[in-house]
């Protein structure tokens, strides 16, 4: 069987009050959109069709996936109209699934029988909710038969008590889509051509449509404004946590982490609390995350411990390293194993040899650093004159002493030595001492200077 996946997006988003495309408002760190299409993979569909309209450029522009076929709404004229866009360019043998993209948290667990119950009928998700308001309502016949939905603006009193809402998401035959679609007129309160008068249709000639029911109302809850993207945030957030926790990482609080892209953990990680993780983020076997660090694009290796308050981008660390706290690692910062970064240390393309210590008040950026080396406190690689960025090479056992400013390019030797407070401008060679500062001067009987005579003045 082929699956062709419709998902629309063609709506404003009003009450968002944004001048974004409501799809493209992020959720976990990545469109709502994006969501929607990863599902739609995952169900193994074998063309995706989107429908924009609102900010169809910048949707395009900022989704740019290969695989999809973007149909243009130009006027939306309802849920009904959207599909009927995509239609030309659907299989007719395919079964069609129609997703939205403002309803992001659908599982495939839930959608797979959809789309098997779709091979010969129409068939429609629904759920039963708790307020109802707002959702299209399902009417069944006395012996409880589905006979149509029945919108919220067009719905009597009786109706709107009705607690079985339509969830939007629909799966049927294209052929089916393809007969009834174009029949659907826009007699109603708001003038739409609504998709699921398709179903009516169906109805009146004689077939039946089947049903299925979602089991969480959150996986059918859609975005319509900040207050639902926030609380669905907090639910995916919720989701995510308790899958890190069944998979045996300790999290100090499941309620205060944030996962915005994919972490991957290994056997007995600790999270503490208030983490984000961006990116693709790995975290090997036994790594300590302390409390309000961010983590995005890194690997952090095995038995590393990583402090409060540290902010690691871009970065690879070691076995064994300690990290923070209050500690910067940039882009293009590798760790040797057992290396250490301390506090209110920046380091950017550096590369820090293993058992290495950087551990108080340092930048150490574009940099080559062998094992065993020492930068004391305060100092800093000049990496840049304004124009070119240069680099510094510091060699296996080095010690710089602190305070020390590295003006680059320069290099210094194996088992090389800084002095204390030295500019250092010129390579050092192997086990040299390079003493870069001016020559301390002591004046005895010095006489501090006192208060002007207040008398005379
Ligand atoms: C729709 C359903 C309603 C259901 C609810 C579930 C219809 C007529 N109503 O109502 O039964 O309970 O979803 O959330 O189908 N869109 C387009 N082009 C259009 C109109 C809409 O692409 O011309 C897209 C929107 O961007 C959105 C989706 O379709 O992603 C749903 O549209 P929306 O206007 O939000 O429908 P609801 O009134 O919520
Ligand atoms: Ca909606």
């Amino acid at each position: 069987m082929k699956l062709e996946v419709i998902i629309l997006a063609a709506g404003k988003g009003t009450r968002m009050r944004s001048d974004k495309p409501k799809v493209l408002h992020r959720l976990a760190g990545r469109p709502l959109l994006s969501h929607v299409l990863q599902t739609a993979r995952q169900l193994g569909a074998d063309r995706l069709h989107v429908v924009v309209g609102h900010g169809a450029e910048q949707v395009r522009e900022t989704i740019a996936d290969s695989d999809i076929n973007w149909v243009d709404q130009h006027e939306q004229l309802g849920t009904g109209h959207a599909v009927l866009q995509a239609l030309p360019d659907v299989n007719p043998e395919a079964t069609i699934l129609v997703l939205y993209g403002d309803v992001p948290l659908l599982s495939v667990s839930t959608l797979q029988p959809l789309v098997e119950l779709a091979r010969d009928t129409m068939a429609l998700l629904t759920a039963s909710v708790e307020d109802p308001s707002g959702y299209g309502r399902i009417v069944r016949t006395a012996s409880g038969d589905f006979a149509g939905v029945v919108e919220d603006r067009d719905a009597s009193a009786e109706q709107k008590a009705i607690t079985e809402i339509n969830s939007g998401v629909l799966a049927a035959p294209a052929a089916l889509l393809q007969r009834y679609l174009p029949e659907v007129n826009n007699d109603n309160s708001q003038g739409e051509y609504y998709l699921p008068d398709a179903l009516s249709l169906h109805i009146e000639s004689g077939a039946r449509v089947a049903i299925s029911q979602a089991t969480s109302e959150l996986e059918i809850v859609g975005v319509n404004d900040r207050v639902q993207l926030a609380s669905v945030e907090r639910a995916l957030q919720q989701r995510l946590a308790r899958e890190l926790l069944l998979d045996g990482v300790q999290l100090a609080d499941p309620a205060r982490i944030d996962i915005r892209g994919s972490l991957r953990c290994g056997r007995d990680v600790f999270i503490d609390v208030n983490a984000v993780f961006e990116g693709d983020v790995v975290l090997e076997d036994g790594v300590t995350i302390g409390p309000n660090c961010l983590v995005k694009n890194s690997r952090i290796g095995r038995g590393t411990t990583v402090l409060a308050m540290s902010h690691i981008v871009g970065a690879r660390t070691g076995e064994s390293c300690n990290v923070g706290p209050y500690a910067r690692l940039r882009t293009g910062t590798e760790l040797g194993a057992g290396a250490r970064i301390g506090n209110f240390v920046e380091t950017k393309k550096a590369a820090i040899g293993d058992g290495s210590k950087v551990n108080h008040l340092a930048y150490i950026g574009d940099c080559g650093m062998g094992g065993g080396v020492n930068i004391g406190a305060g100092t800093i690689t000049c990496n840049y004159d304004g124009v070119n960025k240069h680099r510094t090479e510091i060699g296996e056992g080095v010690f710089v002493g602190s305070n020390s400013t590295l003006v680059a390019p320069v290099a210094i030797a194996e088992g090389g030595f800084v002095a204390a407070g030295s500019t250092i401008t010129k390579a050092v060679a192997a086990e040299e001492l390079a003493v870069g500062r001016g020559r301390q001067r002591n004046i005895p009987n010095w006489q501090r200077p006192g208060k002007a005579n207040r008398e005379e003045g």
